[in-house]
């Protein structure tokens, strides 16, 4: 399956293929330097399996996890680009999950005032989600994403079975992104998750996921309007994070508590509570709602006394809404099963 993003001058392909991580050469240049970025998290095969395509290949592998998108991490790589004397006309493939793509895109986006990056995502989450979109970015601190840019890859190439070696955790983690796709744009991704084994459905539940996040990048890529959308489950969700993220939930974790709040909607929330249960995600995690909301509150982004949420009343439809600010709180008690 193959889809193209079009952006004008910025536009790239997306190809969902099994076995495409075999055959990169198909779809980009490697005749030049080429630097993979991965991490110790990746099977080492997978970078073997790139390396034998590049007869100017080299690899840098650093260690997983959040702490990886940031700025010490981010000097060294541009090190290494350096003393490999990389020029504009060589490339990097981030070869990884959603912390390799943020790291590798952002260094592709400021080394040499931006060279090419290639884009072999292999987590659910860097295939539905983060793999498209241009979003780049390292942390500073505890602030996630506060260094970045917007950079797009020249192309992405999605071999769905590199997520045979994921960790079921980790699967299930992407897949809340799916179905925040299903619930804001295009009802028929919930559909195939009610129709069995989710790894079976896999392939199509990524290609009809990323065309909604295309249909929306497509129409608004800095995210002035529309793509707000996508931010669907995120408020709440990244508030969760914040306080939790680090130690005990990851990011789709977060965000799927975050989503059932603002569905409007009984029979709606019932349907994707039930989905929940077959993916075996909890949605009655205990939290502290006075912490989550008093890290909400120094959020730079939610400065004032209102905030503009995302929320569904009909699967597939995407309302935005301004409600004041205290109204989260009440959610956050809403949604928080006694600890
Ligand atoms: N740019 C965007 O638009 C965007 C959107 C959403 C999330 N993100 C970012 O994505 C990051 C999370 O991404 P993630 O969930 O992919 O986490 P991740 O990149 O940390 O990967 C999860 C774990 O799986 C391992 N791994 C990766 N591929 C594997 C494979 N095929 N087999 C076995 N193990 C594998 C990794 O080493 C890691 O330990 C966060 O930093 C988040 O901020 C970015
Ligand atoms: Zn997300």
């Amino acid at each position: 399956m193959q889809l193209s993003v079009d952006l004008k001058e910025k536009s790239y392909d997306i190809i969902i293929e099994r076995g495409v991580l075999d055959r990169i050469g198909d779809f980009a240049d490697l005749d030049r330097k080429v630097l993979i970025i991965s991490d110790d998290g990746v099977p080492m095969e997978y970078v073997h399996t790139v390396m034998r395509q590049c007869p100017n290949g080299y690899y840098h592998i650093v260690r997983q996890g959040e702490g990886a998108k940031s700025l010490p991490v981010y000097e060294v790589l541009c090190r290494r680009l350096l003393e490999l004397n990389f020029t504009r006309t060589d490339c990097i493939i981030a070869l990884g999950g959603g912390v390799i793509g943020d790291l590798a895109g952002f260094v592709a986006s400021t080394y040499l005032r931006g060279i090419e990056f290639i884009g072999i995502p292999t987590t659910t989450l860097s295939q539905i989600d983060s793999s498209i979109g241009g979003k780049v970015a390292v942390n500073l601190d505890h602030v996630k994403n506060i260094i970045g840019s917007f950079y797009h890859p020249s192309v992405v190439l999605i071999d769905p079975e590199t997520l045979r070696t994921l960790p079921g955790r980790h699967f299930v983690n992407g897949l809340v992104e799916a179905v925040k796709a299903g619930l804001i744009y295009d009802a028929s991704i919930l559909d195939l998750f009610e129709q069995g084994d989710p790894k079976a459905q896999v392939d199509e539940i990524i290609y009809r996921s990323l065309l909604v996040k295309k249909a929306v990048v497509e129409q608004d890529e800095k995210e002035k309007g529309l793509r707000k959308i996508l931010n669907f489950g995120h408020t709440l969700g990244h508030g969760i994070e914040s306080v939790y993220g680090l130690s005990q939930l990851l990011h789709g974790e977060c965000v799927a508590i975050g989503m059932i709040p603002m569905l409007e909607n009984e029979a709606l929330k019932a349907r994707v509570l039930r989905i929940y249960e077959t993916l075996g995600i909890k949605s009655d995690v205990a939290y502290d709602p006075d912490k989550v909301f008093d890290v909400m509150q120094k959020d730079k982004k939610a400065q004032g006394d209102s905030i503009t949420v995302v929320k569904v009343r009909e699967a597939g439809k995407a309302v935005l809404e301004k409600i004041p600010k205290q109204q989260l709180y009440q959610f956050l008690k809403e949604i928080k099963p006694q600890s």
